[in-house]
C-alpha cells in the first residue's frame, strides 16, 4: 500500500505549502539551492583563476550572433562570398554582428589558451583531474575547428587557399587522412559541396560536440570542485601553484603586445594596410599606437586585479559610445535612442557592479574568507567579467570591423597564403619542415597534450623536486609564441 503522502487529494499539489512562483514550478528549491551554491574558493575572485568562464561566455555570444548570421549566409561556392558581402554592406547592423562574431571567436581561442596555461602552470590537471584535462584538450581542438571552418565559409582568396593547405595536410595523415579529406571536401577538389559540408560542421556537428564536451567538463569541475591553492597569507590550503602566476607570463604577454603595437606603428606599411584599421579617416598610426598601449595597460591592470584596469575600459567605453552615436547619426537609419539606452544601461551596470563588487584584491588578505557562495557572489564576478567583455567586443568591432578580401579564385594562387593567427604556429612548422614532417610533429604534439597528466606523473617520479613539467611548459609556450609572432611578421 502506498503511503498517505504519496497521493495528493484532488485539487491539492504536493507543494501546497509553497507560495507564488515556487508553487508554479514545483521543484525542491532548497535542494536546488544547495546543489548550485557550492562554496567557491576565494582565489576564483581573480580573473586569472576563473578564466574558464570567459570562453563559455564567449561561446554564448557566438551562438547568438551565429544564429543571426545564418539568416543571410548562403553556403554555396557561387553565393557564399556575395552573401557575406551583403551582410557586411547592406543588412542593418550586419557588419556589427559579423564583427562581434569574428572578434568573439578570436577572444574565445585566446582566452582558452590562457585558461589552459593557468590550469597547466598551477598543476590543476593533476590527480584526480586528469580526465578533465583530456576533455579540455578536446574542447580546444573543437574550438580550433570552429575557427577553421568559419574562416573558410567567407570564401575569399585567403580562406579558400587556407582550406586547400588544410586539406593537403589532412590528406597526408597516415591511413585515415585521404578518406577524411575526401569526406570533408565532398570529392577530390574543393567545390560547392565543400562549402556546404564545412557549413554543416560549423553550425551543426561542432556545436553539438562542443556542448557535449563542455557538459562533461563542467560536470567534472563540479564533481571534483576546483583545486584549492595555498597563497601568501592564506593558511591551511592544499597546494601551492606550481608557478608564480600571473606576474611573469602577463609581463611577457603585455610586453609582446606593446612590441607588436610599436612595430605596427613604425612599420613602413601604413597601419591601415597592416591590420585593416579604420577608426576615423586620416587618423595617424600614432593614434593607433596610443589606443593599443592604453588597452594593453588596462588589460594588464585588470589581470593584476586592479580597479584601474576596469576604469580604463570604462573610459574606452565612453569613447566607443561617442563614436557609436556619431556613426548612427551619420550613416545608420535604425533607432539610435534604443542603442543609446542599451549602451547607457551597460555602462551604468558596469559602474554599479564595480561599486558593489568592491573586491579586486592584489593579495589574499588574512581576514579574507577561504570561500564564498556561488550565488550571488561568484555570479556577480562572472557578470562583471561578461559585461566588461561586451564593452571590449563592441570597442573592437567598432575600431576594427571585419572586412572582406578578394573573392576566391581556384585558378589563381595568391602570392602569400595566410591562415588565421591561431594556425600561424602550424603554418610556420609547415614552412620550416615538409608536409609529412609537420603532420607527424602535430600528431606528436597532440599525443603529448592529451596524455600530459600521465607524462607529468612519470617526470615527477623520475625527478622529484625538479619541477621539470614547469620548464617543459615554459619552453613549449615560448615555442608556440615565437612561431606565432614570427609568422605574423613575415609574408
Ligand atoms: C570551451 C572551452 C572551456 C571552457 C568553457 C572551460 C570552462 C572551465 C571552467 C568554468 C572551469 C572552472 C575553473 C575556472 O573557471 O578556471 C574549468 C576548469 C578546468 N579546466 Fe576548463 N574550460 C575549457 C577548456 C579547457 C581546456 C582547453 C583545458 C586544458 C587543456 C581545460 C582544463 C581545465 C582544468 C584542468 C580545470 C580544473 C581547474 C582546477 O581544478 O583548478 N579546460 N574549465
Amino acid at each position: 500500500m502506498s503511503s498517505p503522502d504519496a497521493i495528493s487529494p484532488p485539487g491539492k499539489s504536493r507543494t501546497s505549502g509553497a507560495t507564488g512562483w515556487e508553487a508554479l514550478i514545483p521543484l525542491d528549491w532548497d535542494r536546488l539551492r544547495r546543489l548550485t551554491n557550492e562554496p567557491v574558493p576565494s582565489h576564483l575572485k581573480r580573473w586569472w583563476f576563473s578564466l574558464g568562464g570567459t570562453p563559455a561566455y564567449l561561446f554564448l555570444i557566438q551562438i547568438t550572433t551565429g544564429i543571426l548570421l545564418t539568416f543571410y549566409y548562403q553556403p554555396t561556392a557561387q553565393s557564399a562570398y556575395e552573401s557575406v558581402a551583403r551582410i557586411t554592406n547592406e543588412i542593418s547592423y550586419g557588419w556589427f554582428i559579423r564583427s562581434i562574431h569574428k572578434w568573439s571567436a578570436n577572444l574565445m581561442i585566446a582566452t582558452l589558451i590562457l585558461h589552459m596555461l593557468r590550469t597547466f602552470f598551477t598543476g590543476a590537471y593533476r590527480h584526480p583531474r586528469q580526465l578533465n584535462w583530456v576533455f579540455g584538450v578536446t574542447l580546444l581542438l573543437l574550438t580550433l575547428g570552429f575557427g577553421f571552418t568559419g574562416y573558410a565559409l567567407v570564401y575569399e582568396q585567403l580562406s579558400y587557399w587556407g582550406a586547400t593547405v588544410a586539406a593537403n595536410l589532412t590528406e597526408s595523415v597516415p591511413l585515415v587522412g585521404p578518406p577524411l579529406a575526401t569526406l570533408i571536401r565532398g570529392g577530390p577538389e574543393i567545390t560547392s559541396a565543400t562549402v556546404t559540408r564545412l557549413y554543416l560542421l560549423h553550425i551543426g556537428v561542432l556545436p553539438a560536440l562542443l556542448i557535449g564536451a563542455l557538459g562533461l567538463h563542467l560536470t567534472f569541475v563540479r564533481l571534483h570542485g576546483v583545486t584549492e591553492f595555498e597563497f601568501e597569507g592564506s593558511p591551511g590550503a592544499a597546494r601551492r601553484p606550481a608557478f608564480p602566476f600571473p606576474g611573469p607570463v602577463l609581463a611577457v604577454v603585455t610586453g609582446l603586445g606593446g612590441l607588436l603595437a610599436v612595430l605596427a606603428a613604425v612599420s613602413p606599411a601604413p597601419a591601415v594596410d597592416l591590420i585593416g584599421y579604420r577608426l576615423l579617416p586620416g587618423t595617424s598610426r600614432f593614434a593607433f599606437l596610443a589606443i593599443a598601449l592604453v588597452l594593453f595597460g588596462g588589460a594588464y591592470w585588470l589581470w593584476k586585479g586592479r580597479v584601474g584596469g576596469l576604469l580604463i575600459f570604462l573610459a574606452a567605453a565612453v569613447l566607443t559610445l561617442a563614436k557609436l552615436v556619431r556613426d548612427l547619426l551619420l550613416h545608420e537609419a535604425a533607432n539610435p535612442a534604443l542603442w543609446l539606452a542599451l549602451t547607457g544601461g551597460l555602462l551604468a551596470f558596469l559602474a554599479l557592479a564595480l561599486i558593489f563588487h568592491r573586491r579586486f584584491p592584489e593579495e589574499v588578505r588574512p581576514d579574507e574568507p577561504k570561500s564564498y557562495n556561488f550565488f550571488p557572489d561568484h555570479a556577480l564576478t562572472e557578470l562583471l567579467i561578461g559585461t566588461t567583455l561586451l564593452v571590449l567586443l563592441t570597442l573592437l568591432a567598432l575600431i576594427f570591423p571585419a572586412h572582406m578580401g578578394v573573392k576566391a579564385n581556384p585558378q589563381v594562387t595568391p602570392d602569400h597564403i595566410k591562415p588565421e593567427w591561431f594556425f600561424f604556429f602550424q603554418f610556420r612548422l609547415l614552412k620550416m619542415t615538409s608536409l609529412h614532417m609537420s603532420v607527424m610533429l602535430t600528431g606528436l604534439i597532440l599525443v603529448i597534450l592529451f596524455t600530459w597528466p600521465w607524462i607529468d606523473r612519470l617526470l615527477a617520479r623520475l625527478a622529484p623536486n625538479r619541477d621539470l613539467s614547469v620548464y617543459i611548459g615554459i619552453v613549449g609556450f615560448l615555442w608556440f609564441l615565437t612561431f606565432t609572432v614570427w609568422e605574423a611578421m613575415v609574408h
